[in-house]
């Protein structure tokens, strides 16, 4: 990808997230605002970042393309740590038969859900996949997302879980956002696995998991831990060897029963546990013991209409949350973080300045990349966003609107609303 070398000039104020690993309890309010802030990216880096009248002193702006942000605040990119967003087809009947009262998990034990998907992903090209995955993130990217995390899990078989992170890999060399590959195999029992969990779980662990670290597809290895789908023992086995093979971990844990996986992540060494919603109180404890990030994702909870996951509970108990969208075809099929700002600060009772930590260095930690990305800081890339309005609290305040006007990636402008059609530049 195309490196550049950017001057951002005169923004009312520089939120720069500052921090190079994730930020839990009180310090995730802290964001480290420079009033009247410049920050220079060279080659990509970012070279420099403070006081206007101090940068302009030490930096030649015609060396730069400069980007005057009078009047508006500028931004680390966000980063989305948990979505599904390659797959085939869509669920859109499904949401109508939950709005008629039918349950989620019982539309997969049915054999629909992600099951359907599984279905329809198996029947979709590499191209299809490929094309409908790089539409998803140019939609991320308007939203001022600069690194994604997607997972695989619409396969349950070798072949198209291979396809799957293929696609992935495809889409991180093509499209200016990263992709960080999670590992979903353990997603959902297939029809033909139905008490046979355990042996769909070996196959997985022993025969797909070994090949998928060979070609050097995923960064992480996750599981959906839940009753009646993968079990904590079958989990454990499974991301223990993932452990072995060199994989990070990541739990989908205790979304819809309260089973343990809060506990598992800590004593497996969790990078994240996800969703969380009926984590247990002794789970919340052992997360912020050992450094777990809680991954919450309130897009899915809305969209279930389950109760939220208990953000303001996790953070007082000293736990780093980390906020994203959960994209995916069938329980949350949203992109919009404008959103997840809403339901995280009107409804999991987190502040505007917790939801923005959430957002940028906690979701790089969650992704193990808070050296890198996360934050406004010299040495890390220059993903940087400029919204149109002069502070960041301008982001919830804007309800369900997003507030980005320019996205900056590796120091290349590359999504610019006033250039007039919101496309990609
Ligand atoms: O994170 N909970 C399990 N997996 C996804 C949903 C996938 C789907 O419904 O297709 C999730 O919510
Ligand atoms: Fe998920």
């Amino acid at each position: 990808m195309k490196k550049g070398n950017i001057l951002i000039k005169s923004a009312a104020e520089v939120v720069t997230c500052s921090g190079f690993k994730a930020k839990g309890g009180a310090e995730m309010q802290d964001l480290k605002v420079i009033p009247n802030g410049s920050v220079v990216i060279e080659d990509g880096v970012i070279k420099a970042v403070g006081l206007t009248e101090e940068i302009l002193k030490q930096y030649d702006e015609s060396k730069y393309e400069v980007i005057d942000a009078t009047g508006k605040a500028v931004l680390p990119g966000f980063v989305d740590s948990h979505t599904h967003f390659v797959f085939g087809g869509y669920r859109a009947e499904e949401f109508s038969w939950r709005l008629k009262g039918v349950n989620y998990m019982e539309i997969m034990e049915r054999g629909g859900g992600i099951l359907s998907s599984v279905r329809a992903t198996k029947e979709a090209s590499h191209e299809e996949l490929y094309q409908s995955g790089m539409k998803r993130l140019d939609s991320m990217l308007a939203f001022g997302v600069t690194t994604v995390e997607g997972k695989s899990g619409y396969g349950l078989d070798l072949e198209t879980e291979v396809k799957q992170l293929e696609v992935m890999k495809q889409v991180n060399e093509n499209h200016p956002i990263d992709v960080i590959s999670t590992f979903l195999g353990a997603h959902a029992v297939p029809m033909e696995y139905k008490g046979k969990e355990d042996d769909f779980i070996d196959y997985m662990t022993d025969e797909v998991l070994p090949v998928v670290a060979e070609k050097q597809l995923a960064t992480f290895c996750d599981i959906f831990c839940e009753k009646k789908v993968f079990s904590v023992e079958q989990s454990r086995r499974h991301l223990t060897k993932a452990k072995e093979l060199g994989f990070k971990i990541k739990l989908h844990a205790d979304e819809i029963v309260q089973l343990g996986g809060a506990e598992l992540s800590a004593e497996l060494g969790a990078v994240s546990a996800d969703h969380l919603l009926q984590a247990s109180d002794q789970g919340v404890a052992d997360m912020a013991e050992k450094g777990v990030i809680a991954t919450l994702l309130p897009g899915t909870a809305f969209s279930l209409k389950e109760d939220f996951a208990r953000g303001r509970y996790m953070i007082d108990q000293g736990c780093a949350v980390a906020l994203a969208t959960d994209l995916n075809p069938g329980s949350c099929f949203t992109e919009s973080i404008p959103l997840i700002f809403s339901l995280a600060t009107l409804y999991m009772k987190m502040t505007t300045e917790e939801a923005i930590t959430a957002l940028t260095i906690n979701g790089a930690a969650a992704v193990d990349q808070a050296d890198t990305i996360g934050s406004i800081d010299v040495g890390k890339k220059g993903d940087v966003i400029i919204l149109e309005f002069p502070s960041y609290h301008f982001i919830p305040y804007h309800i369900g609107v997003s507030t980005v006007e320019k996205v900056i990636k590796n120091g290349v402008l590359v999504f610019d609303k006033e250039r007039g059609d919101g496309k990609l530049c």
